[in-house]
């Protein structure tokens, strides 16, 4: 089970990622925000984190304008490795060597279509479960 939320910068992208995940036969659920109206990353950010930390949800992917505020609040959760992508090298390299767990976008830095693409890759890439990355996540936690 995927989780995706976003604040009102992120609205329409999510829109596009859950019907590309609909097409693609992927289960998520919708932790908004459900309206364009302004609102704050914060709490979408939350909710994503705390429905991984509870193992309700294995991924996570977060949209705001950036990426950034919406990544840096997860990132405060123990255990959650949100790692802001704009491009396919670093989704396939955070999966690879940082297990990350939430995928975060700016749908103002990217276009559906790039975007779209980052999805797939972030979520068909495995941690390639290498004694130093599994020692370098570890110290993370520490
Ligand atoms: C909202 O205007 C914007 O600040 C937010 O979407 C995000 O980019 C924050 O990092």
């Amino acid at each position: 089970m995927i989780a995706i939320g976003s604040d009102h910068g992120g609205f329409a992208l999510k829109q596009e990622v859950m019907e590309h995940l609909k097409k693609e036969g992927l289960e998520y659920k919708d932790y908004g925000t459900y309206t364009k109206d302004s609102c704050d990353y914060p709490v979408y950010a939350k909710k994503v984190a705390e429905a991984i930390i509870s193992g309700e949800c294995e991924k996570g992917i977060l949209i705001c304008g950036t990426g950034i505020g919406i990544s840096i609040t997860a990132n405060k959760f123990k255990g959650i490795r949100a790692a802001v992508c704009h491009d396919c090298f670093s989704a396939q390299a955070t999966r690879e060597h940082n297990d990350a767990n939430i995928l975060a976008m700016g749908a103002r830095v990217v276009g559906p279509g790039l975007a779209l693409k980052i999805v797939d890759t972030f979520l068909n890439t495995e941690f390639s479960n290498d004694e130093r990355h599994i020692n370098r996540i570890r110290q993370i936690e520490e």
